[in-house]
């Protein structure tokens, strides 16, 4: 395009407009950006509060080892001595134990009403009959098996060894030297065993127990003597053929045979394999399930030693008679330190709280990318020649930063008050993911826009989407995580959802900051990576997996599915290549001359003229036209009961350089459909036009870089000054360096925004006339050879109308502007041809003064007297012209229409004189037709003659 003094904007130019704009934008809204930075600094806090309310609770007396005042020489004065014996089971937990008590090794025994019996599902003959569970004698059953059972049985006799006697001098050793078990929990640690602190009794296992065989024995622990009741409990030892009757057996006890609900439990069973004289090979069932480790991960210790000694000593008593004994003395925990209660709170609640600040971005950047679209700005920046890949570069680049400064902003803050999340684990982990994270999540928020047309729908479900995969992230998917059966596969299927797999991250992060914190120990390390169980490695794949195709998606979706971002492109576009190749010409004369024919027998001559003109210019190839709109036709479907709308019925144009066309026509005539389809805002139905020999329905992107467009409603920037509006668009137009400043001065002159500091103004705080001046501004900025206005003038003040008028008069010079108006002035002021657009087709074309010829050709005389006159003025007024027509008259005001070919104005004059004489004449006046009587007629005459039709 030789004419064009800029050429199109680079991609370079085009990101850098851009840029700059949001840069600009981002310092105007500087509030919003503290509150959204504010929000994790806010989370933060709140979790470093309840942090400190914690430590505060941890810290009191109640929790810290106890103490007591001894006065040790008597002298009065006493010294404080800390230790376990002064306190309480609270206190406990943070003292030191230097040396730790020691326990009798206790076998796990299941209370009576428990313990093995005959039943139906369980076919041995040898178990007890039921009835023993309601006297509470059942006796408790070990089961054995083996290769050779004779071996087995003669072990199996020395495993019950006879009668408790409890010798208070050494009671740790008389209760070791029996066989004792409890059916108590056991706990985490073996500082206290729960079998003595709880109020079950202790099981004494004989052979056979004598009647009244319940008693009560003293035990020390520390300093403090406890009574600990100890019952008899009959052992019974039963073989079994095979290892797997063994299973069996334990499986349907344990599963109450499928069917009913009764428990068969046993102490323990043993397989001595292929034991003999020279070789004791033995395994050992036990039931882990006691251990209490309900609700923390930590692991609960299980009563096996007992169970192995038992094995083990009656193996030496066969080799080597009754005499010898192999004793298990007691079990003892390892000395501990003095330690403090803690707890890391930010590590506890960290994978929710975080989820949330994470995710909180997403709605921001669905909100502002769906702003830019229900306010048409990005339509209006693509016809001003924004094109998608640096609008999608930029937009990227640009979110991405601010996710990006936020999330240092949030790391950074939660490091510097301390909470263990960040300190403990590894930066470059917490980068590497939470950058990859980020960048997932900003491409989802672009694919999301795609959905959007409206910014409260998106905020919604935005929100939504944070609060509710925050929450089914802690309650569903959490748990799954620590259920140890749940598949793990099914885990890296629910981790294809964005939500879970941040969840899974910061759950992950959270655990290794929360066991190292306990540990005094790290949090995560990159060699940590390599441990399967935490699934990160998997994670990250399926998040820069996930990334790329979502990106891809988004960018798809975006120029296939329109939602107010211009007209869709064909699902196949990026095919187009091939495509172009198999129909070279998209430049051919339109063919539905069929559907036409119906309005050309309708069609006033000057329109069909235009027509044929159009169709001519079509033959030859290089025409001189800018704009040549080929029987361009728009039809919305028929909807919800109503009929097809015919909002533009073939609509033939052709506009030279220099030319301005206005459109004059009533409100719904299809105007603003028509400037619509122009602009690429909606596709016609049928027809073209071409726009520098370029067709709207496939070259609109090269269009736009010579277009300008003044919409209807002002599309703008609150928070952006007038002139930076300017300097925007203008770097778009290509506009560089003095000679955009020139150009945007220029400008702002032209329209008088110029002068008081209107300029460096906010555009949200102008009035509606200011916003109009500023919206033709920027559709006449960068020299675009295509201008479409939309009523530019609605809402000015005469003088600053009389201004606008003068701008679009020098601008038309080397442009073709279609403008459409409702001021009669305007268009005769402005426009070179006009045309009266009615029901969705031009009714008349041509310029002001042909077309008041044609349908005006009259006078209008209007004359004021005495109303007993009337007559004689009518009589007077046919004396001038035999075919005028009275037109209005009220009480001696009268109105005539006078053919213009019948009467001459020196004439009237004359008659009016001349009847001065005769009687009072009030006023009187004589008036050419204006433009706004022919609107009125042919818009009026269009209307009928659709209501004949
Ligand atoms: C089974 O063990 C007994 C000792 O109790 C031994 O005498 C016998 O030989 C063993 N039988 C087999 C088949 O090993
Ligand atoms: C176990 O083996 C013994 C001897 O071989 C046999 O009598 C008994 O029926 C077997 N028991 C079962 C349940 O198979
Ligand atoms: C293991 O111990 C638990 C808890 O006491 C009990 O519910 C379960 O039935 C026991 N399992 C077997 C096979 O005895
Ligand atoms: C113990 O038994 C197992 C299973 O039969 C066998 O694999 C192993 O070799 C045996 N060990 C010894 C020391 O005999
Ligand atoms: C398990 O341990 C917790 C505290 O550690 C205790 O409150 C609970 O009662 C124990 N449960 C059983 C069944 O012992």
């Amino acid at each position: 395009m030789e004419d064009s003094s800029y050429g199109p904007a680079s991609f370079r130019t085009q990101a850098d407009a851009l840029l700059r704009k949001n840069l600009t934008f981002q310092k105007r809204n500087i509030s919003t950006n503290i509150r959204l930075i504010s929000f994790p600094f806010l989370l933060c806090l709140l979790l470093l509060l309840i942090q400190i309310l914690v430590n505060d609770q941890l810290d009191q007396p109640k929790y810290q080892c106890g103490c007591t005042c001894i006065d040790t020489n008597g002298t009065g004065t006493c010294q404080q001595v800390c230790g376990i014996q002064y306190s309480t089971l609270d206190q406990a937990a943070s003292c030191a134990i230097p040396t730790p008590q020691e326990w009798p090794a206790l076998l796990q025994v299941p209370d009576p009403e428990y313990r093995a019996v005959k039943t139906d599902f369980i076919s041995y003959s040898d178990l007890p009959d039921a009835s023993c569970r309601e006297t509470g004698s059942c006796p408790a059953t070990i089961l054995l098996t083996g290769s050779n059972i004779s071996l087995g049985e003669n072990l199996a006799r020395n495993f019950f060894t006879g009668v408790f006697s409890p010798s208070s001098s050494d009671m740790l050793y008389s209760l070791a030297n029996s066989l004792l078990g409890s059916s108590s929990m056991t706990s985490t640690d073996n500082f206290l065993e729960p079998a003595f602190t709880s109020n079950l009794p202790l099981y004494d296992i004989q052979p056979q127990c004598t009647r009244n065989s319940s008693f009560s024995v003293p035990f020390q622990i520390e300093s403090v003597t406890v009574q600990q009741d100890v019952t008899c409990a009959q052992g019974l030892n039963l073989w079994r053929n095979s290892s797997s009757e063994i299973n069996d057996e334990l499986y349907k006890g344990y599963w109450k045979g499928n069917t009913e609900r009764m428990i068969n439990e046993i102490i323990a069973a043993y397989d001595f394999l292929n034991t003999n004289e020279n070789n004791f090979n033995v395994s050992v069932w036990y039931n882990s399930t006691y251990k209490n480790d309900t609700g923390t991960a930590a692991i609960g210790l299980v009563r096996v030693p007992r169970s192995v000694n038992v094995a083990s000593n009656s193996y030496l008593q066969f080799l080597q008679g009754s005499g010898t004994k192999m004793l298990l003395e007691f079990v003892e925990e390892m000395p501990k330190r003095a330690s403090k209660l803690k707890l890391d709170f930010s590590s506890l609640l960290g994978s929710l709280f975080f989820s949330w600040v994470i995710l909180q971005l997403f709605p921001v950047i669905l909100t502002s990318m769906v702003y830019e679209k229900q306010q048409k700005l990005r339509i209006m920046m693509k016809m001003h020649g924004l094109s998608d890949g640096p609008y999608w570069m930029i937009s990227y680049v640009y979110f991405l930063s601010i996710s990006l400064i936020y999330m240092l902003c949030f790391v950074i803050f939660g490091s510097l008050i301390g909470l263990e999340f960040f300190t403990l684990n590894d930066y470059s982990i917490q980068f590497v993911y939470f950058f990859i994270y980020i960048n997932l999540q900003t491409s989802l928020a672009f694919l999301a826009a795609t959905f959007f047309g409206n910014v409260k729908t998106a905020s919604v479900i935005g929100h939504i989407f944070v609060f509710g995969s925050g929450l089914l992230g802690a309650a569903l998917f959490q748990s799954f995580l620590q259920d140890s059966n749940f598949p793990r596969g099914w885990i890296v299927v629910m981790e294809i959802f964005p939500g879970f797999s941040l969840y899974r991250v910061l759950y992950e992060f959270a655990y290794y900051a929360f066991t190292g914190g306990r540990m005094g120990t790290n949090g995560i390390r990159w060699t940590d990576l390599s441990d399967s169980t935490n699934g990160l490695i998997p994670v990250l794949i399926i998040m820069v997996i996930e990334w790329f195709l979502v990106l891809l998606f988004a960018y798809y979706l975006d120029q296939v599915v329109s939602s107010g971002t211009g007209v869709q492109k064909h699902p196949l576009f990026f095919l187009s290549k091939f495509l172009k190749k198999k129909s070279p010409s998209f430049r051919k004369p339109s063919v539905q001359r069929q559907g036409s024919k119906v309005f050309v027998q309708m069609e006033k001559p000057d329109v069909s003229q235009e027509r044929e003109k159009v169709e001519q210019l079509l033959l030859e190839p290089g025409t001189s036209h800018t704009i040549v709109c080929d029987n361009v036709k728009k039809v919305y479907p028929a909807k919800e009961g109503n009929p097809e709308k015919f909002a533009v019925r073939g609509l033939s144009l052709a506009l030279a350089r220099g030319e301005c066309f206005g459109m004059l026509g009533p409100n719904g005539a299809g105007k603003t459909s028509f400037i619509n389809m122009m602009i690429g805002l909606v596709k016609p139905t049928s027809g073209t036009a071409f726009i520098q020999g370029l067709d709207i329905r496939t070259d609109m992107d090269k269009i736009y870089t010579n277009m300008g467009v003044c919409p209807q409603h002002d599309l703008l920037w609150e928070t952006l000054t007038g002139r930076e509006h300017l300097l925007f668009y203008g770097r778009l137009k290509n506009l560089k360096g003095p000679a955009l400043t020139q150009a945007v001065e220029e400008s702002l002159r032209n329209v008088n925004l110029f002068h008081g500091g209107v300029a460096d103004k906010k555009a949200g705080k102008y009035s509606g006339g200011m916003k109009r001046r500023l919206s033709v501004a920027i559709s006449l900025i960068g020299d675009p050879k295509v201008v479409y206005m939309d009523e530019p003038s609605t809402g000015l003040d005469p003088a600053s109308r009389n201004n606008l008028w003068n701008v679009v008069k020098r601008a038309k010079k080397d442009r073709a502007i279609i403008l459409t108006t409702h001021s009669m002035e305007e268009a005769e002021v402005l426009c070179d041809r006009l045309g009266i657009f009615v029901d969705g087709s031009l009714q008349c074309i041509g310029n002001p003064k042909q077309l008041k010829a044609r349908y005006g050709g009259t006078y209008i005389f209007t004359i004021t007297t005495l109303n007993q006159e009337e007559e004689v003025v009518e009589i007077l007024v046919r004396r001038i012209s035999p075919n005028a027509v009275k037109i209005y008259h009220l009480s001696g005001t009268q109105k005539f229409e006078l053919p213009k070919q019948e009467v001459k104005i020196a004439d009237v004059f004359q008659a009016i004189e001349n009847a001065k004489r005769n009687f009072t004449i009030q006023a009187w006046g004589l008036a050419d037709t204006t433009l706004e009587d022919v609107f009125i007629k042919v818009a009026r005459g269009a209307q009928a003659s659709d209501e004949l039709a």
